[in-house]
């Protein structure tokens, strides 16, 4: 049976082409690539030799929960940062928080809308003062909705090694 085995690229729908690329390279800090030679506005982004992110302007609609979780190498200055601009969402997945296994977990919209999750990787130190901050709470995030289904066990993780 043919098997997925990875994922090559995430296509993110934005309203300002230009707007969304200066986000992604100069916030987010992703290196430009040459995209196809498509006949709309379009930017491909690297984040490494196998994954790479597309932007394309569409007159579209951004999800609401719906998100791409981009891990960053340095997620201290970015929390700042992000607070800065004021982009930090805790509407749809509520506040900043440490997943069980100790990843930070934040989210912030795009210039466009799209919501995005960042997170720290394994064995990253984080800022204690994050910790301490208006926008951070302890705990997965708790919805009230009690409806217990899928597949959940209290040794999930983020990161297989
Ligand atoms: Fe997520």
């Amino acid at each position: 049976m043919a098997k997925a085995i990875g994922i090559n690229h995430v296509a993110l729908v934005v309203s300002n082409l230009e707007e969304a690329s200066a986000f992604y390279e100069k916030e987010m800090g992703l290196e430009v690539i040459p995209a196809f030679l498509f006949d709309y506005p379009t930017a491909f982004f690297k984040f490494n030799d196998t994954q790479q992110l597309h932007l394309t302007e569409w007159d579209d609609s951004y999800s609401f929960r719906g998100h791409v979780c981009i891990i960053m190498d340095d997620i201290n200055p970015i929390y700042w940062r992000m607070k800065e601009l004021g982009i930090i969402d805790t509407t749809p997945w509520g506040k900043v928080r440490v997943l069980p296994g100790g990843n930070l977990q934040m989210f912030v919209r795009d210039p466009s809308g799209n919501l995005l999750e960042l997170s720290s990787p394994p064995g990253y130190e984080l800022d204690p003062k994050i910790l301490e901050d208006e926008l951070f709470k302890e705990g997965i995030y708790v919805s009230g909705r009690n409806d217990y289904r899928g597949y959940k066990s209290k040794d999930a993780t983020l990161y297989h090694s």
